[in-house]
C-alpha cells in the first residue's frame, strides 16, 4: 500500500469507527461484540473453520479489534502481532479462504446494522492485505 493510500485510509477508518460510539471504551465494546461475532461465523463455515479449531475464538477477535483500532488513530497500543506475522503456523491460507472471509466479513456487517458506506471502507480496508495474508 503506498503512503497517501494509506493515510486516507487511516482517516476513513477513523471516522467511521468514531461513529461506533461516545468513548474509546464503548467504541472497543462495539467493535469486540462485532468481530466476536465475525469469528464464531467464520470458526462454523465448511470452507475455513478449520483454521480457527481449538482456537479461543474471543481472544482473536479482541486482537483483531485492537488492530483496527490502532490502524484508524483510536488507540496508541496494539502488542499483538500483525497480519505478516499472525498466521505463519497455520496451513497455507489460500485465495479462495480469503475471498470467504470476505464474504462472511460482509453478511457480519450486514447482520450487524453496520452502514453500508462503513461495510464497503471495511472490506476495501482488509482487502489490501491480500498480498500478505495469502500463501505465495
Ligand atoms: C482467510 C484469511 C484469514 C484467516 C483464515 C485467518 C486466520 C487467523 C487465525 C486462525 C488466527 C489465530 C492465530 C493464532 O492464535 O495462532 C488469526 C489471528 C489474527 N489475524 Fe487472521 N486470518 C485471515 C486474514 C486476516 C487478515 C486479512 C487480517 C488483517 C486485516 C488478519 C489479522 C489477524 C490478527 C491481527 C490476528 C491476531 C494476532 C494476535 O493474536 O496477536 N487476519 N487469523
Amino acid at each position: 500500500m503506498n503512503k497517501p493510500v494509506h493515510s486516507l485510509m487511516r482517516i476513513q477508518l477513523r471516522s467511521i469507527f468514531l461513529s461506533l460510539g461516545e468513548d474509546s471504551s464503548s467504541r472497543e465494546n462495539r467493535m469486540n461484540l462485532i468481530l466476536e461475532d465475525f469469528y464464531e461465523r467464520m470458526s462454523r463455515d465448511t470452507m475455513i473453520g478449520f483454521f480457527f479449531a481449538n482456537l479461543d475464538l474471543k481472544h482473536i477477535a479482541h486482537q483483531q479489534s485492537k488492530f483496527l483500532l490502532n490502524a484508524a488513530g483510536l488507540i496508541d497500543q496494539f502488542e499483538g502481532k500483525g497480519p505478516a506475522s499472525a498466521h505463519l503456523a497455520l496451513a497455507p491460507i489460500l485465495e479462495g479462504h480469503f475471498d470467504r472471509r470476505l464474504v462472511i466479513l460482509r453478511e457480519t456487517l450486514q447482520a450487524q446494522h453496520v452502514p453500508a458506506a462503513m461495510i464497503e471502507l471495511w472490506i476495501s480496508f482488509e482487502s489490501t492485505f491480500r498480498n500478505i495474508v495469502v500463501s505465495k
